[in-house]
């Protein structure tokens, strides 16, 4: 059986705008490469390759966690020794702590037999999430292993459905700052008016609908969200320009990825995509905050065995 695998774990954008804790896709840039190694004895290790400093104690690190708990339910004296190559920062709202997770359960299947189906995999990666933010969600750990566009119906019992989508392309602009999920989760109102719960489910559902029909000014329509984004967007400077100027510039639509700070746009095409990324680089460049961009695709394949 082989012994050391190595795995490309993408990045996702979770929420897809309407859908908070529900809907998430995947992408193709930006990655981390992770390296996992079968041992014989039951511990977990883990390495940061690039001196970035990841919690080096496997309970509290979001690859570590989920091998534990894989571990644990396997009962065997088995361990996993794993090297990341951070590539996604952490707090950039590109699923950073879900790429390290779902890489890590992918790689340790892999070595295993493929003894666990996808839905044990995110069912293992979710506890990476609960040391990362404090809570199990599922919207990127799901995209991440699944790939496509993923709908989490439920986590209790898990229940996960593939979306069929259009091959659209994704701008995302990640200005310089952190925004971490546990306080970017803290600052939510507990409860939501009736009136924007319906808007809300009305968008969900069109979004889900656009995707499958590939009608794309439906999915444009729906990306509309009237519960999380007008509390979490004051956190992030530039927000409602990049919004409306991309849309005037012609992206389907888009808004906070994730917890942010990054924000993703949808285009169909590649010339919009570029044309979008300008508007955002603008947008920055006036504003005096550094930041990055991807234009990139949906990733339909997700976390991949690239050795
Ligand atoms: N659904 C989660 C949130 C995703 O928005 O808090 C975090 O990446």
């Amino acid at each position: 059986m082989k012994k050391e695998v190595k795995v490309l774990a993408p990045g996702t954008v979770a929420n897809l705008v309407c859908g908070f804790d529900v809907l998430g896709l995947c992408l193709h840039e930006p990655n981390d490469i992770m390296e996992v190694k079968l041992l014989d004895k039951r511990e977990v290790i883990i390495h940061s390759a690039d001196g970035y400093p990841l919690p080096s104690d496997p309970t509290q690190n979001t690859a570590g966690a989920p091998l534990i708990e894989m571990i644990n339910e396997l009962n065997k004296n088995i361990g996993f020794e794993i090297t990341i190559h951070k590539k996604i920062k952490p707090g950039s709202g590109l699923g950073s702590s879900a790429a390290s997770a779902a890489g890590a359960t992918v790689a340790a299947n892999h070595l295993l037999g493929n003894i666990f189906s996808n839905q044990d995999l995110v069912r293992f990666a979710m506890y990476g999430e609960k040391v990362a933010s404090g809570v199990k969600h599922a919207d990127n750990v799901a995209p991440c292993i699944y790939g496509g566009v993923t709908l989490i119906r439920s986590i209790h019992p898990l229940d996960i459905v593939s979306i069929p989508c259009p091959d659209l392309f994704v701008t995302i602009v990640h200005p310089q700052i952190e925004v971490r999920t546990a306080d970017a989760r803290q600052i939510l109102r507990k409860e939501v008016l009736l009136k924007d719960a319906i808007r809300q489910w009305g968008n969900i559902a069109g979004l889900v609908a656009g995707f499958m029909q590939n009608d794309l000014d439906l999915i444009g329509r729906s990306l509309e969200d009237v519960i999380i984004e007008p509390v979490r967007s004051i956190l992030i400077p530039g927000f409602d320009a990049v919004k409306s100027k991309c849309k005037e510039a012609g992206a389907l639509g888009g808004g906070i990825s994730g917890s942010g700070p990054s924000i993703f746009m949808l285009s169909k095409d590649k010339a919009t995509a570029e044309i979008v990324e300008k508007v955002m680089k603008d947008i920055y460049d006036n504003i005096g905050l550094p930041y990055y961009t991807y234009v990139t695709t949906i990733n339909k394949s997700g976390v991949t065995i690239i050795d």
